[in-house]
């Protein structure tokens, strides 16, 4: 194994190291504005940039937190005080990320379906994160459940996209965390998403392993495999856990540096109860398996802080609640009575 590979196997295996999971802060200026419209704040750059100073200076979030997924203009942002965010994260030994896909957008010729753009010049855009501190990447594919979608034209467009960015990623020495979203809008059953997730999840291996992309220097960012939120028989979360590991199981190759969720609109605690109910099976993973929320983990710190200077501290308490508990779940030792001790 060449050095760069070996630095990168440790980079991967610290991502998922025991206890701990990865802060998706990487919301786009249109998602940061829905979040911030929904505690009445105006989205400017000074109100993102406290915000995630918030989140990136929370004392002690590093016995929870691995990794922290920036946004290109969190990236480059810093504390009041002027040092930058990924200085403070390094610090604390929490690895920068960042995003690096523009977006999905309509997939011509394929009503209901989106594909992910940012391919175009992405090799020059990596050489510059890579000089800004980032270690590791996301790219996040949508697939979405309808009547005729998704198309088996749809998943190989989005396969062939999320293969093409990782081996890009990894020529420059940096993690991708490759993110095949099934997304739970609709009113299909669990059975239905767990078809198209396994569907999805063996097209983006089979163009992993064609682009030549070395699973062992990756981690796979997936759904949990659910009813569509407009489902009238919603699963019990053993039957949650039970289907997201099957699936796991079948289409995702053992020797992946490790799995983290997406909470894709689950509410934080279920996020947690399910990850926790994963991780304390009486059969062990081939990987380890644990969390790369956005919402399930800021939502309580978003409220809390309600875009006023004085409620930062209590949002950061907010926020550490949530990551501890996430933590404790990868290891399977969160209990619902923990919710309490905010
Ligand atoms: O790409 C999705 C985000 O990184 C995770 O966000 O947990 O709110 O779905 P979410």
């Amino acid at each position: 194994m060449s050095a760069k590979s070996q630095e990168m196997a440790t980079v991967a295996k610290a991502m998922v190291a025991p206890g701990k999971g990865i802060l998706a802060a990487d919301e786009s200026f249109p998602s940061i504005k829905k979040r911030f419209d929904s505690i009445g704040t105006e989205s400017t750059e000074e109100t993102r940039r406290t915000y995630r100073e918030m989140l990136v200076t929370a004392p002690g979030s590093q016995e929870f937190i691995s990794g922290v997924i920036f946004f290109d203009e969190t990236l480059r942002q810093a504390t009041a005080k002027g040092e930058r965010f990924v200085d403070v994260l390094a610090r604390a030994g929490i690895i920068p990320g960042i995003k690096v896909d523009t977006g999905s957008k309509a997939m011509a010729g394929f009503p209901g379906e989106e594909v992910t753009e940012g391919l175009d010049g992405l090799r020059g855009r990596l050489e510059e994160y890579v000089r800004l501190g980032a270690r590791f990447c996301k790219w996040r594919a949508v697939i979405n459940i309808g009547a005729e979608v998704p198309t088996p034209a749809g998943i190989h467009a989005n396969a062939h996209a999320l293969a093409r960015y990782a081996a890009l990623c990894q020529e420059q020495g940096l993690i991708p965390m490759v993110e095949p979203e099934v997304m739970m809008e609709g009113d299909h059953g669990i059975e239905r998403c767990y078809e198209v997730t396994v569907a999805t999840l063996r097209e983006v291996f089979h163009e992993l392993a064609e682009q030549r992309v070395v699973f062992e220097n990756m981690i796979l960012k997936t759904n949990m495999v659910v009813p569509g939120k407009k489902c009238a028989d919603q699963a019990s979360p053993k039957r949650v856990a039970e289907m997201t590991i099957q699936a796991l199981r079948t289409a995702v190759p053992a020797s992946v540096a490790g799995v983290v969720f997406l909470s894709g609109g689950q509410k934080p605690e279920p996020s947690t109860a399910h990850l926790n109910l994963m991780n304390s099976m009486a059969v062990t993973h081939p990987w380890p398996l644990s969390f790369s929320y956005g919402r399930a983990l800021q939502d309580s710190a978003l409220k809390t802080w309600g875009g006023r200077a004085e409620n930062l501290p209590a949002a950061q308490k907010a926020f550490l609640h949530r990551a501890r508990l996430n933590g404790l779940a990868t290891l399977g030792r969160y209990s619902e009575s923990m919710e309490a001790a905010a």
